[in-house]
């Protein structure tokens, strides 16, 4: 790991390299598929930074651009409209009339697929673009042996990818994209072919390597857990769009829209009507009884119909009859036991709702039971906002 630490890539001229400049920088930018079927805007003026270090991911529901976008920053795509620095240098400006092919953007790039060359061994692999970026061929062999231990495969230089299993496929795919230590490393869903054991194990050595090397990242995925866990900040897409971005607990304690609310964890949903505006809060009238909450934006007019939005966390098991606002009654229909806590469906009215108690909660199923939630634990959307 220090061999690689200790021999940074020369990176000289107007660069990000000494700065706390993002390494990877995306500004207003637009891309637009001409198919048989019409336009489809696959990017609709998206801007991000990644800074120096950081591991942003991408987190969208298929079709949601997210590759797209990483294509763009590679360069395997031209973008219509917007501009992207790649170490503070522009690879691509659509104003200046720029644009820089792949090899000259200083990434690297780890697909779904692994994109191993078949013909050529393990070490031929990982040695390739050394070998591109003119590195004398004595540095080559030394390189090729740390990244192949870093990525515990230490013996397998003379293998051939189709010899190995997809876990080691993608580490030496892995080992290929940090081998020329260039800085900014695209990922896209690296992990999704891998069954879950490897995907965790290979998670977990990804943040390690990227803690020691210091690289910074562009890592898509439509997985929420693997986000959580390698993100310092997630961008979560709507089509062709970044509807949040923010570090994880912030997207998942304070979404700003439905849409975000409902793709990242599980929420429950009360339609009702806006009662009053209070500073930051909002009360709302539904027919499960009043709830006050966090106002979302665009909660504003009196009449307004609403939804009212709470994680099954958040609710609170009350022994005493609802009275006062925040405060429902249900009837448990089903409970499931998750080890840690119980999951229980009930039903307020006509509402089915999920909520999730302390494992000692023994409650017999058709049981009536009263809930609370904090107000801060309570956010409040526009009904007509759009949830895709
Ligand atoms: N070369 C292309 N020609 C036409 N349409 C395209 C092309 N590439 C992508 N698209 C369209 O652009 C949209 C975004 O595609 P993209 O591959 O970026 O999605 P994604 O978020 O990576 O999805 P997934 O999670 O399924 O990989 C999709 O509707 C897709 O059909
Ligand atoms: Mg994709």
């Amino acid at each position: 790991m220090t061999m690689l630490a200790a021999k940074p890539v020369q990176t000289g001229g107007a660069d990000a390299s000494a700065t706390n400049a993002p390494r990877v920088s995306v500004r207003n930018l637009t891309k637009v598929f001409e198919t048989k079927r019409g336009r489809h805007v696959a990017l609709d003026n998206v801007s991000l930074d990644v800074a120096a270090g950081e591991s942003l991911v991408l987190l969208g529901p298929s079709g949601c651009g997210k590759t797209t976008l990483l294509r763009c920053v590679a360069g395997l795509e031209r973008p219509d409209s917007g501009e992207i620095t790649v170490h503070g240098q522009t690879v691509f400006s659509s104003s200046a009339g720029i644009y820089r092919p792949p090899e000259h953007r200083r990434l690297s790039m780890v697909f779904q697929s692994y994109a191993l060359w078949p013909h050529m061994t393990v070490g031929e692999n990982i040695a390739y673009p050394l070998k591109n970026l003119r590195v004398p061929s004595g540095d080559i062999e030394p390189r090729v042996k740390t990244v192949l231990e870093m990525v515990g495969l230490g013996s397998f230089a003379s293998a051939y990818p189709g010899q190995m299993s997809g876990g080691q496929q993608q580490r030496v795919a892995l080992a290929r994209a940090i081998v020329s230590n260039e800085g900014v490393v695209l990922f896209d869903e690296p992990l999704s072919n891998l069954d879950a054991k490897v995907r965790e194990r290979l998670r977990v050595e990804l943040l390690t390597m990227q803690r020691d090397i210091g690289f910074s990242s562009l890592y898509v995925t439509h997985d929420q857990a693997e986000a959580m866990a390698l993100a310092d900040r997630i961008a979560v897409m709507g089509v062709g769009r970044i509807a949040q971005l923010g570090k994880g607990d912030e997207i998942y304690r304070r979404p700003l829209s439905r849409y975000v609310a409902n793709f990242v964890g599980k929420s429950n949903e009360i339609a009702g009507t806006l009662k009053a505006r209070d500073g930051d809060y909002a009360v709302v009238e539904t027919p499960l009884g009043v709830f006050r909450g966090k106002a979302g934006p665009n909660v504003q007019g009196d009449g307004q119909s609403i939804i009212v939005l709470f994680r099954p966390e958040a609710a609170t098991l009350e022994r005493d009859i609802p009275a006062t606002h925040n405060r429902f009654a249900a009837t448990l229909k089903h409970s499931t036991f998750l080890g840690t806590h119980l999951e229980w469906i009930v039903v307020s009215g006509h509402t089915p709702l999920v909520v999730t108690v302390g494992d000692r909660a023994a409650h017999p199923e058709g049981e009536t039971l009263h809930f609370s939630i904090d107000p801060n634990l309570m956010q409040i959307f526009p009904a007509d906002e759009a949830i895709s």
